[in-house]
Formats: structure tokens, sequence, C-alpha cells
């Protein structure tokens, strides 16, 4: 049996300098499992809640009350309890909790206490992190999407998009796609620099410039991945993450100082699709707009994917009305935007049964966290997004993925563009 003996929490900082919970659980052997929660900046208005102090040190921003529901009332529900038992733990989190949401003991606690639990138990076990999340046979590492140029509520620059991520699909495997898209970062950096833009970086690595339109933020990554050497829609793609939430008011979107409708902003859509290789759209409409959805599917889910992130919160029941109303054919997967481990697996099956796509991704408030590398590993989904190839908390995860191919050897496997195939 590995029961937990103790659970103690931190505060820290994330990326952003903003406070954090770190949660410890310790076992009965001695072994401690870790998990520094991460935070949003454009968080979905259903996704469940973080508890924060609300008083005047950190700007009302500290965790203390988190804290405090992690050594009180959780640690008395969860000490005792055994960590190989996951799916007992995370039912005995929501069940104290109590609340759709998360509410009442935070989304941040539960997270934290959930993903430690299963830190220690890998470590018990004295298997990686991701045979513990996956089975002895994971082996797929994923495709990742680095978000390369920053705009929305990332960057303080006049981008509606909030992420022109690029995708180097095309390499043999995760290194060596890795290897492509910081190649092709760096290449946008002289054009950047050639043109006499900023090069200065916006919260999740990607540069941050001042552009004349959304266009033209694509036109310079074709620029960067031809520069680099590489074949636009061959070897490297471009996605989006339009965060439309964040440009919708009063029933518009408020897109490039014109005032759409959903089914005019998905006309553009298709207008980019049609002009730029274009692999995945994630969040190209606002968070209730189904009936939007349904159509942006209809007219563009045949060529490439389109993503819930906002849309789902990584909530099984907004996924399961989503798969029933053809609302798209991809989700993005976040912990903390659900708070445990085991609601987080259970939303990855439903979404694979239905056919849907995966991404596994991190926050725009990060920590030194790997855990969402294991989880990738671990459920297989063949995709990741972790922000560019710069800052120490977006490329922690691209490394620790690096580490896991070296380590799977020969077992190793990378699906490159086909991780997008429906
Ligand atoms: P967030 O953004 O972490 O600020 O919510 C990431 C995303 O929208 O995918
Ligand atoms: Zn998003």
């Amino acid at each position: 049996m590995s029961e937990i003996i103790s659970l103690r929490a931190i505060e820290i900082l994330d990326s952003r300098g903003n406070p954090t919970i770190e949660v410890d659980c310790e076992l009965e052997s001695g072994v401690v499992g870790i998990m520094a929660v991460p935070s949003g900046a454009s968080k979905g208005i259903h996704e469940a809640i973080e508890i924060r102090d609300e008083e005047k040190r950190y700007g009302g921003k500290g965790v203390n009350k988190a804290i405090q529901n992690v050594v009180g009332q959780i640690a008395e529900k969860v000490v005792g309890m055994d960590a190989i038992n996951q799916a007992e733990i995370d039912n005995a989190l929501i069940e104290l909790d109590g609340t759709p949401n998360k509410s009442k003991l935070g989304a941040n606690a539960c997270v934290g206490v959930s993903l430690a639990c299963a830190d220690a138990q890998a470590i018990e076990l004295e298997i990686p992190l991701y045979k513990w999340l996956g089975g002895v046979d994971a082996c797929i590492l994923p495709v990742p999407m680095l978000n390369i140029i920053n705009g929305g509520m990332h960057a303080d620059n006049n981008l509606d998009i909030q992420e022109f991520m690029l995708v180097p699909a095309g390499g043999k495997n995760f290194k060596e796609s890795i290897r492509m898209g910081a190649e092709i970062f760096h290449t946008l950096k002289k054009i950047l620099k050639a043109e006499g833009l900023s090069t200065g970086v916006g919260d999740e690595g990607g540069f941050a410039p001042n552009l004349q339109t959304n266009r033209n933020a694509c036109e310079l990554i074709v620029r960067a991945i031809e520069g680099a050497g590489y074949k636009p829609g061959k070897d490297a793609f471009i996605a989006l993450d339009c965060a439309a939430s964040s440009f919708y008011q009063d029933g518009k979107y408020i897109i490039e100082q014109k005032s759409l409708s959903s089914y005019e902003l998905i006309n553009l859509y298709e207008d980019w699709v049609n002009n730029f290789p274009i692999i995945s759209i994630e969040d190209g409409l606002e968070e209730d707009d189904w009936d939007g959805w349904s159509e942006l599917t209809k007219r563009l889910g045949g060529k490439i994917l389109l993503v819930g992130d906002d849309l789902y919160v990584t909530n099984v029941e907004r996924l399961e009305k989503g798969i029933e109303l053809k609302a798209s054919n991809a989700i993005l997967i976040k912990p903390n935007q659900i708070g445990t481990l085991t609601e987080t697996l259970k939303c990855i099956e439903s979404a694979k049964r239905a056919g849907f796509k995966c991404i596994i991704s991190h926050r725009s408030g990060e920590t030194e966290s790997t855990f969402i590398s294991h989880l990738a590993v671990g459920s297989g989904t063949g995709l990741i997004k972790s922000g560019a190839p710069s800052r120490g908390e977006r490329v922690v995860k691209y490394n620790e993925l690096i580490r896991i191919e070296e380590e799977l050897g020969e077992e190793a496997q990378y699906l490159g563009v086909d991780a997008f195939k429906l």
C-alpha cells in the first residue's frame, strides 16, 4: 500500500510573477510527489474556479486560502488513502467540494493535490509518470504546436488573434520537429528585426509585434518557414487560437475594426484557410455560440481541426453537448480547467471515443512543472501546445519530451502530420 501520510502546500510564483500553489504529497515510504499549478489569463467562463485571497498582498492574488484548504479539509480526508487509487482520491475531492465548479475548495487546490498524488505514486512504483498515467505501452510523442506570435490577452500589441502557432509536424520524430521549430523561430526573429518590428516576447514566449492585420502574422510565419529552408504545408503548418470570447461583444465579433456575425467570421476564417497552410483553429467562436460552432464545423471540419478550449473547459458534460451538436472535431485539454486527473482522463477518453482529437495544453501562466509532457505521452493524444521554443517554463515541457523520446528509444512513435488526421 502507498499510504498518503501528509499533504503540504506553499505559495510560489508562476511565470508572470503571480502567486500560485505548489503541493507536496508524501507517502509512507518517504516518497514525495510534487505539483506546481499553472494559471490562465484568457480563462473560459465555464472553467472550474481558482481560489484567490482577495486581500492586499499580491494585489489580491495570494493563494493562502487554497493552501489552507489543502492542509486542512483536504488533508483530513486524503491522508490515510492509498495513492494507487487515483479515482478514489479524486472522487473524495469532488465530494468534499460538492460544487459543480470546485468553487468551495478551489480548482487550484484540487488539481495540485490530485496531480501531486499521481506524481508520488509513479515515484513509488519506480516508473516514469507517463507510464503510470498511460500504461506500459505509452509510447506516442506529441507533435508540438509552438505559439510563435502572441496577441490578444497574452501581449500588449494590436493583434486580435491570441496565438499564431507554428506546427513543424514534418520532423521524423519529436526532437527533429522541435529543431525545425526553433530554426523557424530564429528565422522569424531575423525577419522581424529586418523590418524594424519588435522582437520582445509575450506571455507564452512568442514574439509580440504590432502588425497591420492578422493575415500579416500568417504571412510572416510562411516567410519564416521558407527562410529556414522548409516547405509550408508539407514540413510545417500554422495553427491559430483565436480565443474569440475575448473579442466578442453584444452578439458580435469585433475583429480588425469590423463587427462581424458568426457567419461572417466563419467566411473570414475560410478565406484564411484557403490562403495559408492552416491545420487547426482553436476557439474560432465564443464559448456559448453553439450554432456558430456547428456551422464552422460543417464548413471547415473536413479540412482542419476545430478545437474547443473555452468552449469545453475539459468538462465532459460540455464535451458531450459538443459531440451531439457536431460543434467541433477536437478539444483542448487543461487539467486545471476541471480540477482532477480522473476527470481530465475521462474527458480525453470520451473525446477519443467520439473520434475527436485532443491537444494537451499548458496555461499562459506556467511553472517549471513537466506534468503535461507526461500527460501527453501517457494519453497518447499525439498533440501538445506549450508555447514558443523560448522562456524556461515553456521549454521545460519540450525538453522533458526530448528526454522521454530518448528514454523510449526504438519504442518511441511519432505520428507527424497524421496526428491531425480525423
Ligand atoms: P490561458 O490561454 O492559459 O491564458 O487561458 C491559453 C489558451 O487560451 O489556450
Ligand atoms: Zn485557447
